[in-house]
């Protein structure tokens, strides 16, 4: 298996190098940025299909429907539904996401927005205290954050529309039935992450009773994670499709458990829950087409954004991981970011000027204001004020089948395991995703990012999101498919990678692997991961930039296509993730 899969990496990267998308030389990828821990990172190699998952059962999952005649859209969900037993931090149905399809087979790019919607009774205050303030505790960690679940209509509108047709719903829920009423061993991120996060799941008795052991500890790796319940709920979804879930039973033990929190969801609010096909945001860069997604998530906007004004500087002179091309990339997210913060928001109920926001002319004026050797203080950009914090977890995978197919898929509960709650009887974690909201003007929500009057809560709104799914296309075919969790940090994220692959022509593994940075325009500092030479932070430094240590946790799973065949690059960042080839 391994020398297959060393000979089939040869070929690719063989192919890859005829194709023009590896680093000039390797060297390039790694010249002093990457980490020990990343460097020895490597792209897996597949004949036909692949998915990149952050958890590796289902990773595989995903893998085996390709296996058996599956599309991408097939075994993405699959995989979505799967991660929502194995990866509970961030695989859900209790939460939401967004999903970016390269449909071959129907010759249409297209997105589907699964985000959660606020509740019909919300107010625009309601997660002000009482002195008018915003009070943190109701939006982040009480039931008010709960958001309706868009996971389950999400998954299954993407299977009616872009599947095959060879798989039922019933039939891509069989892996996700099977683990969680048989169980899995805890391993990987998942026992990395449930010590540190107990507190929070232990708040409630019918999370406790999952994630602990007899003694009322957290599980330990080796330790069997059982779901029954959560088995029963997907159950009912593979019996009577999404009403098994929106409706009925399920329905009513949700909107019960929320409300006994203290929260406002009812059944009515989960019955008439909507997942949106949408048009992706679409851009160009360097000749290849960008398709991201729209509102109400800004990363498709804030990228294209970027990648406008990065167009117009010719990065790939300069090299990789330099001051001066991490100067401008810091500088274009800056512009981008202040205008996320200032324009957008759900669509449904602000009118955002996209159009503008992703023009090539309006990208060029900002480009002006550019300063090659100086860091424009965010300030100078527009005025607010912020008060900044990381926060932790969603998750991405990325699918590609031997047929031209792609899907880019992130979904999240917001926090690492969402609110912590537990629906008693249906094994469904809850989301706090309505923190993404702005609480009052000039306010920032848990990853910093400011808001204004277009991300105010309101009834059956969409939160602002940073999701960013991602294919990037050329001659109307997939080349690399990517995204990332992250929070605010996901934008950038896809940026760099894109522009290691295709600025910098890095490998994709390493393009993935080597150290990224942040600036959001508020609070004015770059964020930087470890890994970056002293000499490259101190040149930073001297053009004005406030280096701050560390970035927030992100991860990349990423696929580039070749002519011989897909690349897979699992992000090293954190353990568990998994290139899954066939
Ligand atoms: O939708 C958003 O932008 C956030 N709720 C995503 C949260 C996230 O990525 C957390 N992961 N680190």
């Amino acid at each position: 298996m391994s020398s297959y899969l060393t000979r089939r990496t040869l070929l690719a990267v063989i192919a890859t190098l005829a194709l023009g998308l590896v680093p000039a030389t390797a060297q390039d990828a790694r010249r002093g940025y990457v980490p020990a821990a990343r460097d020895a990172v490597r792209a897996v190699a597949a004949e036909h299909g692949m998915v990149v998952a952050q958890e590796k059962i289902s990773a595989q999952v995903g893998a085996d429907i390709l296996r058996r005649g599956g599309n991408a859209v097939d075994a993405a969900v699959a995989t979505g539904f799967a991660m929502a037993v194995t990866y509970p931090r961030a695989g859900n149905i209790g939460g939401g996401g967004f999903m970016v399809i390269h449909s071959a087979d129907r010759n249409e790019d297209i997105t589907i927005d699964y985000r959660e919607t606020a509740p019909a009774a919300t107010t625009p205050q309601i997660f002000l205290g009482p002195d008018g303030k915003p009070d943190v505790t109701k939006s982040r960690d009480s039931a008010l954050g709960i958001g309706v679940p868009g996971t389950v209509a999400g998954l299954a509108l993407a299977l009616e529309k872009y599947g095959s047709g060879r798989f039922t719903l019933t039939q891509l829920l069989e892996p996700a039935i099977a683990l969680a009423r048989d169980g899995f061993v805890v391993s990987d991120d998942l026992a990395d992450t449930l010590p540190s996060w107990h507190r929070r799941l232990a708040r409630w008795p019918s999370s406790a009773k999952i994630f602990s052991r007899p003694d009322g500890t957290p599980l330990v790796q080796g330790d069997r994670l059982v779901q029954a319940d959560l088995a029963a709920t997907l159950s009912a979804v593979a019996a009577q499709g999404p009403r098994g879930f929106y409706e009925g039973p399920v329905a009513e033990q949700l909107a019960k458990a929320v409300t006994d929190a203290g929260g406002i969801m009812t059944p009515a609010d989960l019955k008439t829950y909507q997942a949106v096909i949408r048009a992706p945001v679409r851009g160009t860069y360097r000749g290849y087409d960008i398709v991201s997604m729209p509102l109400p998530s800004s990363g498709g906007v804030v990228l294209v954004e970027t990648l406008n004004i990065l167009e117009g500087f010719q990065l790939a002179d300069l090299k990789q991981g330099s001051a001066a091309s991490l100067h401008l990339l810091i500088e274009a997210m800056k512009r981008a970011y202040a205008d996320r913060a200032r324009y957008l928001g759900d669509p449904a109920f602000v009118k955002a000027p996209i159009e503008t926001l992703t023009a090539k002319d309006y990208a060029a004026k900002l480009r002006a204001g550019i300063s090659t050797d100086r860091a424009t203080p965010s300030k100078e950009l527009v005025s607010a004020a912020t008060t900044p914090r990381e926060g932790s977890n969603t998750t991405h995978f990325s699918v590609v089948d031997g047929r031209g197919n792609a899907v880019s898929n992130t979904y999240t509960l917001n926090f690492s395991y969402g609110v912590g709650l537990v629906a008693d009887g249906t094994g469904v974690l809850l989301n706090n995703e309505l923190d993404d909201f702005t609480a009052a003007v000039g306010a920032s929500n848990a990853y910093g990012l400011v808001g204004f009057e277009a991300n105010l809560p309101g009834p059956g709104k969409r939160p602002l999101s940073s999701m960013s799914p991602t294919i990037v296309l050329r001659d109307g075919k997939p080349v690399l498919v990517t995204g990332s969790p992250g929070g605010s940090r996901i934008i950038s994220t896809v940026l760099q990678v894109i522009v290691n692959v295709l600025d910098y022509r890095m490998d994709v593994a390493a393009a993935v692997a080597t150290p990224r940075l942040h600036h959001q325009w508020l609070p004015d500092e770059v964020r930087v991961e470890s890994g970056f030479p002293s000499d490259v932070l101190g040149e930073l430094k001297a053009m004005g930039h406030v280096i701050v240590e560390p970035m927030g946790q992100t991860s990349a799973n990423s696929i580039l296509v070749t002519s011989s065949g897909p690349l897979g690059a699992a992000d090293p960042r954190t353990r568990g993730a998994e290139a899954s080839g066939q």
